[in-house]
Order: structure tokens, then sequence, then C-alpha cells
């Protein structure tokens, strides 16, 4: 579904990701770890074509994306929710909702029920300005407008970060649930339990690099401590 091959990346002049290469087989769950400011981000930012890379090339089914522009991929079938969520806090769930759906020219009825199917809260608070919203309201909203794009691959940079318990429990349900909808994940994470929950595969980065690599099984506690903690 997605790769990435040799992907280098500089920002003021440092290089940020050296040789980047990662397979993501399509209907998984992969989940990108690492600690702080290893490069998860400029990496998801790289794949949204919000950073342009010095050397390597990025394929999403097939098709080189490398130099695309963002709404070529949002339209190819990739969906960002940012880290810290990006919504509108000025504007109203409502407006939110439907502001990601004008930008790509779409006709969101039928998508938008299945949001609220998923998260009946936005339903709720349709009239409500995003500002006012909880944090896992507003992570839950995030992720509900980027589905309105009808994305194959879902990006998600951090979304339990901040995020009480009960709020994260419901984030990882669905996620199930979109990789039932045969949707595929990229999942930014730094909260272990979660990751080992809810994917399949896994990489750890570590100063730009890929450092570590397999199946959700391969992710022993040798390669926790070596790469995670701090
Ligand atoms: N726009 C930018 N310009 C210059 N350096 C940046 C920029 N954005 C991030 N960085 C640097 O790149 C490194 C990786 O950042 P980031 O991708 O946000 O890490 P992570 O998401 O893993 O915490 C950090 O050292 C950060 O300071
Ligand atoms: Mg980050």
């Amino acid at each position: 579904m997605l790769t990435i091959e040799q992907l280098n990346v500089a920002l003021g002049g440092s290089r940020i990701l050296r040789d980047v290469s990662l397979h993501l087989p399509a209907h998984r769950v992969f989940c990108l770890m690492g600690r702080n400011g290893v490069g998860k981000t400029t990496l998801l930012k790289s794949i949204m074509g919000l950073y342009a890379p010095r050397h390597g090339r990025i394929l999403f089914d097939g098709r080189d994306l490398t130099h695309a522009a963002p709404e070529t991929r949002a339209n190819a079938g990739l969906g960002y929710v940012p880290q810290g969520r990006g919504i509108f806090p000025h504007l109203t769930v409502e407006e939110n909702l439907r502001i990601g759906a004008i930008a790509q020219g779409r006709r969101i009825k039928e998508t938008l029920e299945r949001v609220f199917t998923l998260f009946p809260v936005l339903k709720d608070f349709l009239p409500r300005k995003g500002g006012m919203l909880s944090g896992g309201q507003q992570q839950q909203l995030a992720i509900g407008r980027a589905l309105l794009t009808e994305p194959k691959l879902l990006i998600l940079d951090e979304p339990t970060e901040g995020i009480q318990p009960n709020i994260i429990d419901q984030i990882g349900e669905t996620i199930k649930l979109l990789r039932k909808d045969g949707i595929t994940v990229l999942l930014v994470e730094q909260y272990l339990d979660f990751c080992k929950e809810l994917a399949d595969d896994f990489a750890i980065l570590d100063r730009g690099s890929v450092v570590a690599t397999g199946t959700i099984a391969e992710l022993t506690d040798t390669v926790v401590k070596s790469h995670l903690t701090v």
C-alpha cells in the first residue's frame, strides 16, 4: 500500500530523516514509535507532501507521489490527523467537519453518518465551538474530519497525547473498526501498550533512522529497552 524508499529530509539545514525505508501492507495497523524529537512527525508530514525530500521515493498503491502536491495525495487516499489535532477552535463542530470535505469537493452525507456512528458525541455537539470540546472530543473531531475525505490510509500523529484513559480506549476501538472496514492505519504513538494492543506491524525511529521493524510480536522487551526507554 505505502512504500517509502531511502527517504532523506532536511529542515533548516539539518538532516532530520536519514535513508528511511518502510513498507506498510494494506488493511493493517502500522505503529511508528520513537522517543521525542527523532523525526516521527517529520516523516508523516513528508508522506503528506508538506516537506520535500532531498532523496528517496514515496509510493502509494504503486503510484509515485514523491513530488505530488498535498491535495493530490489527499485525493489519492491519504488522510491525516496532525499531532495536536489541528481543529479550528472558533468554528463549530459542524463547520470543522464540513471544511475537510469542502476542501476535497466531496459530498459527505453517508460518510457523515458513519462518523456519527463512530463518534455519537460529535452529532450531539454539532453547533458547539471546537475549542469548547474536551481533548478527547477534539481528537474524535479531528479523526472524523479526516474520515470525511474517505481515506484508504489514515495517518494519526500521537492520537492519545494528553487524553484521558476512557477516551484512549474509545480511540483504540475506533482504529479496530476502521481496520475492519478495510482502512490501513499508520499510527505514531509513544504509548507502548496502545501500540501492542492495536498494531500488526511496527517500526522504531531513532535520530532520523529506522532502527527496528517487524511484526508486533517481534517487538520484544529487549527492542523496547534499547530504543524506546530513556
Ligand atoms: N520546521 C522545522 N525546522 C527545523 N527543524 C525542525 C522543524 N520541525 C522539526 N524540527 C526538528 O526535527 C527533529 C525531529 O522533529 P519531529 O519530527 O517533530 O520529532 P518527533 O515527532 O519524533 O518528536 C527535532 O530535532 C526538531 O527540533
Ligand atoms: Mg511528533
